[in-house]
């Protein structure tokens, strides 16, 4: 049977392409959306949403007989330490709301996803294992973490279905990034195909773990698809494509962009970029099922600039 999907934060940097992607995957799910933001173009239902309201999230989902959510809405790593509190309620209501409905069977399936920044100081900076320790030093990694505790608890207690993943920073081209750590490494192409200079809030050296986003949606949707009987954990996998800092990223463009400048203003994003790994270890995620990442740091820049020109170019020309 044709599932029926509802994705809540469909409005974000993820949620706005993980609607195309399902429906090129799934082409017979039924699709809706939820935010708090205004719907922007797709073909698909959106409802207006405020995902800590438990009673009108119900509602949404009988009304649509949803039986697949996609938890997206939270609230990310530096507007989180803006935002402390907000960012804590948000991150774990939603979560816990959610992992309700599916505890008292209204939906069958949940994926919600994690970070990287589960990870803190005492992490092993190299290839972070899958069990390490974890002792986040943001408020939004406090969050994911108890979040993915919550997660294998649900499956324990209740048997709820619900999958995870701890995603790298994400690079996309066709939607922006909004309060993280890593979103420089979206506007930097922006400024680079504009033929402006453009000023990195991390320092020069600063490696952390990236992956382009077609990679982390396939990487969502194999995860959804995967026998549940090869899966070994209910917390959130670490899944991995390639590391970079500012100045190896910068080095890249410049190759396609040799005038391309770069200036460096480290803020209060590098305390919180210092303590996440350089690398992630994830062996379980391909043994556990098949995941392979397709995108090297060189492709990825590549396809970034080309679809950047392109949009530039259709815009000129209209
Ligand atoms: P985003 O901030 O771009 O999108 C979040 C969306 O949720 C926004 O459209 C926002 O309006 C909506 N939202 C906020 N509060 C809401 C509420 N109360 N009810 C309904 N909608 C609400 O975030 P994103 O980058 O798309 O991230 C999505 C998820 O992936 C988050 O859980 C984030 O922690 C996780 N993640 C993202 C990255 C990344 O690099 N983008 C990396 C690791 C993990
Ligand atoms: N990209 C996210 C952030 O920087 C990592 O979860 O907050």
């Amino acid at each position: 049977m044709a599932r029926r999907i509802l994705i809540i934060g469909s409005e974000g940097q993820i949620g706005s392409e993980l609607m195309w992607a399902i429906k090129k995957r799934w082409p017979d799910a039924l699709l809706v959306g939820a935010d708090l933001k205004q719907k922007q173009a797709g073909p698909w239902s959106f409802e207006h949403l405020d995902v800590r309201q438990a009673d009108a999230l119900q509602e949404c989902v009988l009304k649509h007989r949803i039986d697949t959510v996609f938890l997206l809405a939270a609230l990310l790593s530096a507007t989180g330490e803006a935002r402390p509190e907000e960012a804590w309620k948000l991150n774990m209501e939603s979560l816990l709301n959610v992992l309700n409905l599916a505890r008292d069977k209204y939906v069958r399936q949940i994926f919600w996803p994690s970070s990287i920044a589960v990870f803190g100081p005492e992490t092993p900076k190299q290839l972070a294992p899958q069990v390490t320790v974890c002792a986040p030093s943001t408020v939004y990694g406090i969050s994911k973490y108890a979040g993915e505790l919550w997660c294998r608890w649900y499956h324990e207690k209740y048997g709820v279905d619900v999958r995870s993943l701890r995603y790298p920073g994400l690079i996309g081209y066709n939607s922006k990034p909004g309060g993280g750590t890593t979103d420089y490494a979206v506007d930097i192409f922006y400024k680079a195909v504009a033929g402006e200079p453009f000023e990195c809030f991390l320092a020069p050296d600063t490696r952390l773990p990236m992956m382009f986003m077609p990679d982390a949606l396939r990487a969502t949707l194999e995860l959804m698809e995967a026998d549940e009987n090869r899966l070994t954990t209910r917390m959130a996998y670490n899944v991995a494509a390639f590391s970079f800092s500012p100045a190896e990223l910068a080095a890249q463009i410049k190759l396609y962009k040799p005038n391309f400048q770069i200036v460096y203003k480290p803020d209060h994003r590098q305390a919180i970029a210092q303590s996440w790994p350089e690398s992630i270890d994830d062996s379980l995620a391909r043994r556990d099922w098949s995941w392979c990442p397709e995108y090297t740091l060189e492709k990825m820049v590549r396809v970034m600039l080309q679809e950047l020109e392109k949009r530039v170019t259709s815009v000129t020309a209209g």
